[in-house]
């Protein structure tokens, strides 16, 4: 009878085949192909058709930016890209060094601080899309990238890769990000999972924060993610979290990602960030990256390999976990690359060139602007001296894991004498220099000889994006601009008071030359069409209408994790002391007044706000409030204020901030144009975390409601109560 079984299903086998092969329109395609069917079916499908060494083959890299999928089935490798801003270089197959391949030159885009910046998930989303399409040319489904980490130290070398300082600011960002490029079919992956906010100490740190802080503070860019953007992916951090590696941390994984906020994607691991085979079996990692390289043999080491095959053959794990794992990555697979309605993907398009320049424009931030020297009224200046190495200097292929190879990158200088070259005499001398073997006293001086004979400076300067200056792998050392950048300013500003300060950087830097220097502009790193942002905001052609997603502190100590001398740890472990007072709730609540405010941003016109108005003044639970507003344009330029809605609780039985960021809408206006601005504020934006409960909870007694400018300029105010 066996025999009899055997010959049968060998028959069904033989028929199979047979059917396989026919020509498409005779056959009826497995479950698994037929995209009519749900997800769901076709996920179990495919799984029933797998053998286990396919399927744990499933879960580790089989090169630098690649994982296997199943041949035999016509399923894909999955090919994740970096980073956030633009497809990173192909790397060779055996190490990280860049293949230096022509086909992948693109277009850079702005650094996700800089999108930050513009307060505008909706051109968030323009960014996100625009990327995928460049990600489908290369055939990568997973785009690594958006990172919200909180800025908690304006030391972390990869601020300029996050969102900024505000959980709100970074999650509404983030969304619009995430939905952009999902919309293409291509994955993004919101990292770094969790807290993971500095890089000394970055691939062992144990950092230490309470319930209420990570919930608060760290984890609500990540949830927006998950539960409004639908985020496919989620990278694993490097660090630890109490004790145990986040790519494989149960509390992390399990309990918040899966169980609190029912994520149904794939989480993988940051590239070497994996550390056990159980714990990353049982906590719920399903995709390991990055281990080794080197050879063949060194992808079946992966911890997620050979060594989890044999723990399943000697009988000590079951495959429940496997299955679960090798289910979401097919999940994640049928949404990108088995999606029929995947499109044909584009590289370094004009288009993509003119979101690019968009965002860096709307990205860019008016710190000051004293006499209204901005905008550059041209005609008056024959003679303009650039200076500053950052006027040349390309910033796209540096910086660690985000670079990426641009196919043009316009400098600040190329900018300016794009866009007045033909007016005035653009000169450019260095000033100083990040070579350790530069003469910086003879470059100083000669550009201030320079600055004497010249009728305006516009000096380039900030950090660039080398070890230690915003990079992956390293934190700045201090707050103080490097290469004696602060020496050079009050030498050109005392011989020259018509100095404009263009500050490209993806963190803040203390200005002692801030009274010296009449205008000063946040430019960030603005990827392929930086320079002509610049110069269009020079001249005026764009009003600036970005924020400032973090706060300029005056001093390091200003920031709550260096008063509490809590930043970088012991080496071993980092407290975060400070707990939720992290950027301008700490500053607010210490009275410490800082050079710029967390929202701070000025434009070439100018805005009234008036006639706030609240719907209700008492709100019962799970009631929603709304509040409106208008805002005038009274100035003679086209322009765009972010208005921005803060709540503070004013009584309640654990300290709270000040107050908080819960509400913005950028509004573009036409001079003299008036619009009603409304929010809807939720039972969650009167709410805290309260640790005892192990959730968010909303306590009886007044609320006072702030609009402004920006943190530090509230225009209006108004108070309710919660009953
Ligand atoms: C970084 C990630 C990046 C990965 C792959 C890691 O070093 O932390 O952000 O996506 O490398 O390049």
């Amino acid at each position: 009878m066996f025999r009899q079984l055997f010959l049968n299903k060998k028959k069904g086998f033989l028929l199979a085949s047979i059917l396989y092969t026919l020509p498409a329109t005779a056959q009826t395609p497995p479950i698994y192909q037929d995209s009519t069917r749900p997800i769901e079916e076709r996920i179990e499908d495919a799984l029933s058709r797998m053998t286990t060494e396919e399927k744990v083959r499933m879960l580790h890299a089989n090169g630098g930016y690649r994982s296997w999928g199943v041949p035999r089935l016509g399923l894909p490798d999955n090919n994740p890209t970096d980073g956030p801003t633009g497809l990173r270089p192909a790397m060779e197959w055996s190490n990280w060094n860049n293949a230096r391949e022509n086909s992948d030159s693109c277009t850079a885009f702005p650094a996700m601080i800089c999108l930050a910046a513009t307060w505008n998930p909706e051109i968030g989303q323009l960014y996100g899309k625009a990327y995928s399409e460049e990600a489908l040319y290369r055939n990568k489904n997973i785009i690594l990238g958006p990172g919200v980490n909180i800025l908690r130290t304006p030391l972390n070398g990869r601020n300029f890769e996050y969102m900024g300082e505000d959980p709100y600011l970074a999650s509404k960002i983030a969304v619009g990000y995430i939905q952009g490029v999902q919309s293409n079919h291509v994955a993004a992956c919101v990292k770094h999972f969790a807290v993971n906010n500095q890089e000394t100490g970055r691939m062992h740190i144990d950092t230490r924060v309470d319930e209420r802080t990570l919930h608060e503070i760290y984890l609500p860019a990540f949830k927006a993610a998950v539960q409004q953007g639908h985020v496919w992916t989620i990278m694993g951090a490097y660090n630890q979290y109490n004790g145990q590696h986040c790519c494989h941390n149960a509390y992390l994984l399990q309990e918040v990602l899966r169980k609190q906020w029912h994520f149904d994607g794939v989480v993988l691991s940051d590239f070497g960030g994996t550390h056990n085979t159980r714990e990353a079996i049982l906590n719920g990692l399903d995709l390991e990256y990055g281990t080794h390289l080197g050879s063949p043999e060194a992808f079946d080491r992966y911890y997620l390999a050979a060594p989890y095959l044999s723990l399943i053959r000697n009988g000590e794990i079951g495959t429940a976990e496997l299955d679960q794992k090798v289910r979401n990555i097919l999940r994640m697979m049928f949404r990108t690359s088995l999606s029929p309605n995947r499109p044909w993907g584009v590289l370094a398009s004009p288009e993509h060139s003119t979101i690019a320049r968009r965002v860096a424009e709307e990205g860019l931030v008016l710190l000051q602007n004293a006499d209204n020297l901005l905008p550059l009224d041209i005609n008056r200046y024959k003679r303009i001296l650039v200076t500053g190495e950052n006027a040349m200097r390309k910033m796209a292929l540096a910086g660690g894991s985000s670079e990426s190879n641009a196919r043009y990158e316009v400098t600040a200088l190329e900018g300016i004498r794009n866009k007045i070259g033909n007016r005035a005499e653009v000169l450019y001398t260095p000033g100083y220099s990040s070579h350790p073997d530069a003469n910086t006293d003879s470059l100083r001086n000669a550009a201030v000889e320079e600055a004497r004979r010249a009728d305006l400076i516009i000096f380039v300067g900030g950090l660039n994006k080398n070890a230690g200056n915003d990079s992956e792998g390293a934190d700045r050392e201090s707050l103080t601009l490097p290469y004696r950048q602060d020496e050079l300013i009050h030498a050109l500003a005392a011989v020259n008071p018509h100095i404009v300060a263009v500050m490209l950087s993806g963190n803040p830097y203390t200005m002692p030359w801030k009274d010296e220097v009449p205008a000063i502009v946040q430019a960030w790193y603005g990827g392929t069409e930086a320079g002509n942002a610049i110069a269009s905001v020079l001249v005026g052609e764009t009003n600036p209408s970005g924020k400032l997603p973090f706060t300029f502190p005056a001093r390091i100590e200003d920031i709550g994790a260096h008063a509490l001398q809590a930043y970088p740890g012991d080496g071993k472990s980092v407290e975060y002391k400070e707990g939720i007072f992290v950027g301008y709730r700490w500053l607010e609540r210490e009275k410490i007044k800082p050079i710029f405010a967390f929202g701070h941003g000025l434009s070439y016109t100018a805005f009234t706000y008036s006639d706030l108005k609240l719907d209700k003044r008492q709100v019962g639970k799970g009631d929603k409030v709304v509040a409106t507003l208008s805002v005038t344009n009274t100035g003679k330029r086209a322009g765009a204020e972010v208005v921005q809605l803060y709540v503070s609780d004013l009584k309640s039985s654990l300290p709270r901030p000040v107050k908080e960021l819960k509400g913005f809408d950028k509004v573009f206006l036409q001079p003299g144009e008036t619009k009603t601005v409304t929010f809807t504020l939720d039972q969650e934006a009167f709410s805290y975390y309260d640790p005892a409960q192990h959730g968010w909870t909303v306590e009886p007694g007044k609320f006072k409601i702030s609009v402004g400018s920006s943190s530090s300029d509230i225009r209006l105010q108004s108070e309710l109560s919660y009953l």
